[in-house]
């Protein structure tokens, strides 16, 4: 095993062993090839590089408290890449490739997969881009697949510790009938001036409004939105949000727990009823959300109570996290062994 220190690992790119490839070409894709290089070598008038031909993937493997190796739900993220590859004209990557790429680059880089009890995990990064050369604007005629794999902590400093969000005024991150639903290297551009802004004021993210009205609550940063209040677990419905496989998970959590759940349009302005809200996402896990603050008036409008994680955000957090580490019992099947 690698000697780091896993209690005290940052969400960042640290080094492992190797990383699993795969062209396609001519139609068709090749054989999964290994490569210890960190580092690709493409056509400088690749249409990734110029027109934004990209997509990823986030995903985690756990080690669990029996010492074996568990994906969370990757199927999901395999038919999410799917969709996003359509949705930027991409030649789709096959289940088999996307499965055996995931598992290889996991199992490979053993070592680097956290011990349990450490609250680290292995962030397993599959992307897929158009690598041939255009000029014109044009899908690519060949793609490149890749996925690496790094151990990582929590994507907020604070960890399960409430954090704080700023709504965001000036910059839209997704239009509704654009990208926003899939998860493409372009939407994360467009939300860069605001992460950087709003961390240098001291937040954990910005929260985007829909591009329309600024009204209805979209996501936040790189995690789903959710509040909680009268039993039920509310998170918005939208056409420029993505589909999120945690929160999808937190939903059938929370029905199995016996909350209602609503999937609708969120306005800013109920945001200080809500009795808890947080932030999820394969990063972000479940992140509570302490505080957010609003720029349009100058004030926070949502608080925590007492500044600690709601009950509700708790128990819902221990179950999830407990699934994924092999605690405790996965009655919906999500994990799958592989080592
Ligand atoms: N929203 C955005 C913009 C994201 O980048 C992510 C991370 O993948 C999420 C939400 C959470 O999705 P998931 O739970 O599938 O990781
Ligand atoms: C994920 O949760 O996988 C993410 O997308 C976060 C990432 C953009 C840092």
């Amino acid at each position: 095993m690698e000697n780091l220190d896993w209690k005290n690992l940052p969400f960042g790119y640290q080094k492992t062993d190797y990383n699993v490839r795969c062209y396609y070409r001519n139609g068709s894709w090749g054989e999964l090839e290994v490569s210890s290089s960190e580092y690709i070598n493409i056509h400088m008038a690749a249409t990734a590089l110029h027109y934004g031909q990209e997509a990823f993937e986030g995903l985690k493997a756990y080690r669990g408290v029996d010492g074996k190796v568990r994906l969370f739900r990757w199927e999901e993220n395999y038919e999410r890449l799917k969709n996003s590859a359509q949705g930027v004209m991409m030649a789709e990557v096959t289940k088999e490739v996307f499965y055996n790429a995931v598992v290889k680059s996991v199992m490979l880089n053993e070592r680097f997969i956290p011990p349990h009890g450490t609250g680290a995990s292995l962030y397993i990064r599959p992307f897929l881009f158009g690598s041939g050369a255009e000029v014109g604007v044009a899908p690519a005629k060949e793609y490149m697949f890749v996925v690496f794999v790094t151990p990582v902590g929590p994507y907020f400093k604070e960890g399960f510790k409430p954090v704080r969000i700023a709504i965001e005024r000036d910059t839209d991150r997704a239009a509704p009938l654009g990208t926003g639903n899939i998860k493409v290297g372009g939407n994360y551009a467009a939300s860069l001036k605001a992460i950087v802004r709003v961390h240098k004021e001291g937040f954990g993210s910005p929260l985007y409004l829909d591009a329309v009205e600024k009204r209805y609550i979209d996501e936040i940063g790189a995690a789903n939105f959710f509040g909680i209040k009268d039993n039920t677990y509310i998170t918005p419905k939208s056409t420029s949000i993505l589909p999120s496989i945690t929160n999808k998970s937190i939903i059938e959590l929370a029905e199995h727990i016996g909350l209602k759940v609503e999937r609708r349009p969120i306005d800013v302005a109920e945001l200080p009823t809500f009795e808890e809200a947080g932030a999820c996402g394969t990063a972000a896990v479940i992140s509570p959300i302490g505080e957010i603050y609003d720029s349009a008036t100058d004030k926070s409008i949502f608080f925590t109570k007492d500044g600690n994680p709601g009950p509700i955000s708790t128990k819902i957090y221990e179950t999830l996290v407990g699934i994924q580490y092999g605690e405790v019992e996965d009655p919906f099947n999500w994990t799958e062994v592989i080592g």
